[in-house]
């Protein structure tokens, strides 16, 4: 016994010295020992200018890390679609590098058609992976901004009208990417709902609008995501600019939600020195080297958390108290970035990435009429189809602003087309229109010439022509992320589509014995020529592999799944937005800011639609498939649940149709008597459910109370009201096929 016991005393001693002298050096160098541990002891041997040093970016895209310790300087890339290509050190222009050509992934507007957690947690692995091999810590998307009016610019560049689409769906996308120990930095923070005058608008909104619509999808990406940065946005809420603001920095994200990571400005959304200092700001980044326009060389001192806070530290107008709760923030990033324990190195344009942009893209196309099954395209051998329309051939990847990508390669559509018929029919093109024929962004070039000079009649008589004879006609237009398009810093004016098309599709309903129109926008376009097509899909910005995946789509060889992440109106004047004070805002006499007035409330998108019965093109969720679905037998768990219970709705779902296909089924939640005015529904659950011809399955959803809460003014806080509540249960917001009733207690 004895004799085991030293044996055994040996070997535990053996084994204390080797850990203790594989990790001799500092706490903070020890990839293995807890974040909170590493943090605390980087920060004690830090000086205050070292600490000041963190907070402010050195570079276009990279904030200071401290050399004298080996804390490695932090890189910041955009964006939310695909990794950046290199910049000079201080300019947005590109720094000409020949092996940054990325993985350009579907904008994210055409992920949240997908209505799938798993494409979503493929899209965060796969430009995770990218960014992790580009050497990136903080990769600035996704944006989340919610599609407040049609006409902003940036729709396309988020995920769509519904908080809780949009929270679903934002939360695998942020796992997905944090796996590569990159952080996601979830942005804009928030309410920047246009992009007209967005660093000189307030946004002016009550807190049920704030914390029903604007802050869930945040919430989701933070609480259930895990993000580890937020961006705060250019704009101002109630006065304050989102960079620096108190309530939206402290109170809620740091304070409710508990957030430990950074908040990062947008570049040049910092204003205010003391409330950049006191209000929750973590890293300042910058456009120019002052932080707001040109000024002189090595401007970074000029940032307002640099050299003015270093004076205000010095003078005792601060203490280090803000400064290290930056700093510790900004460490703990690191630490689960460039200095986390186990290194990976990611993947890079790799055909993974190729197919995960291939597949992710066809699951958000959205199939919105189909009249006769005119789709998917049966062409016979030796057949003709004619494509019309500049965005068949247009290379969309780059434009659009910051999430300008420079790619390998970008299939268009005629390409994918040509390649799924190729040996078996002619795939021509013709003009049609013409559009944009810009090609070029930041020096990101396309290296296309589409220029054209003939006039409009002549390319509409030359594709007359040419459709005369096909037997099928795709119209492929839309918008082109060009100026007053889908394109930051710019809204549109109206709804409808720019450069006369419709003048095209007209024209080709005349002569086409089938007329498919495909619109590739990131926005809802308004489409008064509907009764015109026989069959209209709604494309998106697909990416590199763009044209396949609307190929293997209209072929039929992937059945459509997407669903509409917004609603299309007939007009833009049927929606919710009826004055210049709501939209794009007033800026009265004196006043240094716009004021941008919610008076909508939380009547946004199809709440509003469907509460003031105001008909629409397509309704939110709308999507058809090659197949049909038959809703059934609809039940609820119990009669009645407990404020602190749930109850169990489920439906069967058969898919009636003749070949394999996918169904969402979406579940909202009507509240016919509350005290408040609440939408007529709200969307509380979805799921996307696969069937084979003839399968049935059926899905059950939990319903909690938070699904039955609205925001209380009274109480500053959630309530759901006992009473009556109904499950409604459908394939989109205007197309619901049962209901369940239940009583809360
Ligand atoms: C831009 C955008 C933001 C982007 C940043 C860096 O102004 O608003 O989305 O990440 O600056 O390019």
């Amino acid at each position: 016994m004895k004799k085991i016991t030293i044996i055994a005393a040996a070997a535990f001693i053996l084994a204390a010295c080797c850990s203790q002298s594989k990790y001799d050096g500092p706490v903070y160098l020890n990839p293995n020992a807890p974040v909170e541990e590493r943090v605390e002891d980087a920060l004690a041997r830090m000086t205050m200018e070292e600490k000041v040093g963190m907070t402010t970016a050195q570079s276009k895209f990279s904030s200071r890390g401290v050399p004298r310790l080996g804390i490695p300087e932090v890189w910041h890339t955009d964006g939310p679609h695909g990794i950046r290509p290199e910049v000079l050190w201080d300019e947005w222009d590109q720094a000409g590098w020949t092996n940054d050509s990325c993985t350009a992934f579907p904008a994210l507007v055409n992920l949240a058609a997908t209505w799938d957690k798993e494409m979503s947690l493929l899209y965060g692995r796969s430009i995770g992976e990218e960014a992790r091999y580009r050497k990136k810590d903080i990769l600035l998307g996704p944006g989340i901004n919610i599609c407040r009016t049609p006409l902003n610019g940036r729709n396309f560049e988020y995920m769509g009208e519904d908080p809780f689409l949009a929270g679903q769906m934002v939360v695998p996308y942020v796992k997905g990417v944090q796996e590569n120990g990159v952080a996601a930095c979830v942005k804009h923070y928030a309410v920047n709902n246009q992009e007209f005058q967005r660093t000189q608008s307030n946004s002016v909104l009550d807190d049920r609008t704030l914390y029903e619509i604007y802050l869930p999808a945040f919430k989701a990406a933070v609480v259930e995501g895990g993000a580890w940065a937020i961006m705060g946005s250019y704009n101002l809420y109630n006065g304050q600019f989102n960079c620096h603001n108190k309530k939206l920095l402290c109170d809620i994200l740091k304070g409710e939600w508990g957030f430990d990571g950074v908040v990062v400005s947008d570049w040049g959304g910092c204003r205010v020195s003391e409330e950049a200092i006191l209000n929750g700001l973590d890293i300042e980044m910058g456009t120019w080297t002052n932080g707001l326009r040109g000024a002189a060389s090595d401007s970074y001192r000029n940032y307002h958390m640099a050299d003015p806070y270093l004076k205000g530290l010095r003078e005792g107008k601060y203490t280090t108290k803000e400064l290290d709760d930056k700093v510790r923030r900004i460490l703990r990033v690191i630490f689960r970035t460039s200095m986390r324990p186990e290194p990976n190195y990611g993947r890079f344009v790799c055909p993974e990435h190729y197919q995960a942009a291939r597949d992710i893209a066809a699951a958000g196309v959205v199939l919105l009429k189909n009249e006769n099954n005119t789709l998917p395209l049966d062409v016979p051998q030796g057949g003709k189809i004619v494509l019309v329309g500049e965005n068949a051939v247009k290379k969309l990847v780059v434009g659009g602003g910051s999430s300008n990508l420079k790619t390998a390669y970008e299939v268009n559509p005629l390409e994918g087309l040509q390649a799924a018929y190729e040996g078996v029919a002619e795939v021509v093109w013709e003009r049609g229109y013409v559009g944009d024929v810009g090609t070029s962004y930041n020096l990101v070039d396309t290296g296309q010439d589409l220029s054209d000079d003939r006039s409009p009649k002549q390319l509409i008589a030359a594709a007359v022509a040419a459709a005369k004879d096909a037997d099928y006609v795709i119209f492929i237009g839309g918008l082109n992320k060009s100026k007053h398009q889908d394109n930051e810093s710019t809204d549109r004016f109206d709804t409808f589509l720019p450069y006369d098309q419709q003048d095209v599709i007209e024209a080709l309903a005349e002569v086409a014995e089938k007329l498919v129109v495909v619109n590739i926008s990131g926005s809802p376009v308004s489409m008064p020529w509907a009764d015109k097509a026989d069959a209209i899909v709604q494309g998106w910005y697909g990416g590199t592999e763009s044209g396949n995946a609307l190929a293997d789509v209209l072929t039929g060889k992937v059945n459509p799944s997407g669903r509409l992440p917004f609603s299309i109106p007939f007009k833009y004047e049927d929606g919710p937005i009826k004055t210049e004070r709501q939209y794009p805002g007033i800026k009265e006499e004196g006043d240094q800011f716009w004021q941008t007035y919610y008076d909508e409330g939380v009547y946004v998108g199809y709440r509003w639609y469907d509460s003031k019965g105001v008909p629409v093109q397509f309704p939110f969720g709308h999507g058809l498939s090659y197949s049909t679905f038959e809703y059934s037998d609809a039940k609820v768990s119990k009669a009645s649940m407990k404020a602190d219970g749930s109850v169990k709705v489920s439906v069967d779902i058969k898919n009636t149709g003749s070949c394999d296909g996918a169904e969402v089924v979406q579940l909202y939640i009507a509240d016919p008597v509350a005290s408040v005015d609440r939408p007529s529904k709200e969307l509380k659950g979805f799921e996307k459910i696969w069937l084979k011809a003839g399968e049935k399955k059926t899905v059950t959803f939990e319903v909690a109370a938070d699904a039955l809460s609205f925001y209380d003014m009274e109480t500053s806080g959630w309530k759901a009201e006992a009473g009556e509540f109904q499950a409604l249960i459908g394939s989109s917001s205007g197309d619901i096929r049962t209901s369940v009733s239940f009583e809360l207690k």
